[in-house]
């Protein structure tokens, strides 16, 4: 099966909740990528947006994660399945979307924004970045991207928000990967 149709069948059939929110991962990832485009992103921000979570499908049951203190590492899963298909600009702010929320929850205003399960789940995967650890996260060249993401991935977890279809992503995926792959 070709990797697009393997994308879309996870956002079509894993009606798994996002972690610890009242809203499943597939709808989530497309209520982020529709924040992306409202605020007139690039197509390659808009795809990362779609696909930052995608390790959560990967990962068996991610809801049960936070209840059992566990950090499932899901943007490290995330990048090594679509780095191999997708240009830097779409798996690298995936990467770094987990980095991103622990440097921007140095700022109070940022950190008392997060839903609870984003801020249980902040201490799994590290608690606020120190001091040297942002100075090497801001050197980062999608660093950028990464808070962008990272901004529309907060801001997508409303329930009971109408979403697009994932079809209607089809050919922006496409138009995203590597070496024309998306053209076969
Ligand atoms: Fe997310």
């Amino acid at each position: 099966m070709y990797i697009v149709d393997i994308i879309i069948n996870y956002f079509q059939t894993n009606k798994e909740l996002y972690i610890g929110e009242k809203i499943t991962i597939s709808d989530h990832m497309l209520q982020t990528a529709m924040l992306a485009e409202k605020n007139h992103s690039s197509k390659s921000l808009i795809c990362s947006c779609l696909l930052h979570d995608i390790g959560h499908f990967i990962i068996e049951k991610p809801d049960l994660l936070v209840s059992n203190s566990l950090d499932g590492k899901h943007e490290e899963i995330g990048f090594k399945l679509l780095k191999n298909y997708f240009k830097p600009e779409v798996a690298e702010p995936i990467k770094l979307h987990v980095q991103a929320k622990r440097y921007l929850s140095k700022k109070k205003s940022y950190y008392d924004l997060l839903s609870n399960p984003s801020k249980i789940s902040l201490k799994l995967q590290g608690g606020i970045m120190n001091d040297e650890e942002s100075q090497k996260f801001t050197s980062l060249k999608f660093c950028r991207d990464a808070l962008m993401l990272r901004k529309y991935d907060d801001g997508g977890k409303i329930p009971n928000v109408k979403v697009k279809k994932i079809d209607d992503y089809r050919d922006l995926i496409n138009s995203q990967m590597i070496n024309n792959l998306g053209s076969r």
